[in-house]
């Protein structure tokens, strides 16, 4: 099967490539713009900006039968207005133009910031209310495609990811900083109140993920990308802390909890599971056909 990954690079494209590449029956193709990025995943790529003419965007991209596109531009800033003005429009204009092209099967991850401020467990039923630019161009996008589905029967899973840790995280995100303050022996960390609850998971688990939920067979739609699991960012901190053998005083409540996010809120991952189920069922068949 050949299978193009978008934003190969980023933070999660590169557990994506490997991950598929562990497979051993994908024909992987990664995409970006900096080429240094992409002779380092060690997979066959193409340069591409996704911001230029699509006209030939799916010969030019390998004919997959899969895109796994994680390409987008300028995170976090989620409530900078270039996530609907440039993201929405040119994302939206480039996977067009890939299915009309000819693309049989579309996955793209999302975000659970799509379902703005609602507290507690989350299904993918949940009325989507985004407070941010960014879940908004992320649920209009999705919205767009869905329409574009009564043009042309491609398959779509829209991915819904939560929130995530692990090699490679930007150097802005809470973990990140937490193991900067841990490297550098630093006796105190500044953070929020750290009661608010979390779905964590770490990223080459939703590389995983997102991987078996795009190839696996019979579920279309969408999936959260979650553990199910809520916990305390305090905890999350305090046993990151513990598990790396460091000691590290918290100073609780020195910022304030993001406006944007609610206080309590995780995925719930029934739809995920019968995917995962139906890739793993799959992957016995190859095996022991
Ligand atoms: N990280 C999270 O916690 C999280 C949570 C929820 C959802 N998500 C979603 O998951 C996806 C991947 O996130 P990430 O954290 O891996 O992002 P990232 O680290 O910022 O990576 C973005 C990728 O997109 C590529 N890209 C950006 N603009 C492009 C363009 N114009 N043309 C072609 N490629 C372009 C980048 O490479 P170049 O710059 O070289 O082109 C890079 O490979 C995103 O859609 C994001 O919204 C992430």
């Amino acid at each position: 099967m050949k299978v193009l990954v978008s934003g190969a690079t980023g933070f999660i494209g590169q557990q994506v490539v490997p991950f598929l590449q562990g497979l051993g029956r994908c024909r992987i193709l990664a995409s970006a713009r900096d080429e240094a990025k992409l002779q380092e995943l060690g997979a066959d790529y193409v340069v591409y900006d996704l911001n230029q003419e699509p006209h030939d965007c799916y010969e030019r991209l390998g004919r997959p039968e899969v895109l796994i596109h994680l390409a987008w531009e300028g995170l976090p800033h989620y409530q900078e207005s270039f996530h609907l003005d440039r993201n929405l429009v040119n994302h939206y204009r480039f996977l067009q133009s890939m299915i009309a092209q000819g693309l049989p099967s579309l996955t793209v991850t999302g975000t659970c910031y799509e379902y703005g401020l609602h507290n507690g467990c989350l299904p993918e039923e949940t009325a989507p209310n985004p407070t941010t630019c960014y879940g908004l161009a992320k649920d209009v996008l999705r919205r767009r495609l869905e329409a574009l589905q009564q043009q042309h029967p491609f398959r779509l899973r829209w991915l819904r990811l939560f929130f995530l840790y692990g090699p490679g995280q930007p150097e802005r995100t809470l973990m990140a900083k937490v193991d900067q303050a841990l490297d550098t022996g630093q006796e105190t960390f500044d953070m929020s109140g750290g009661e608010q609850l979390r779905d964590y998971l770490s990223v080459t688990e939703v590389a995983a993920l997102i991987a078996k939920v795009a190839l696996q067979p019979r579920y279309d739609g969408i999936f959260n990308i979650c553990s199910g699991q809520p916990i305390s960012v305090r905890r999350l901190v305090e046993e990151h802390i513990a598990a790396r053998g460091g000691r590290l005083r918290l100073n609780l409540g020195v910022f304030p909890y993001p406006a944007h996010e609610p206080l309590a809120f995780w995925g719930d991952p029934s739809r995920l599971r019968l995917a995962v189920a139906a890739f793993e069922e799959e992957q016995h068949h190859a095996a022991h056909p």
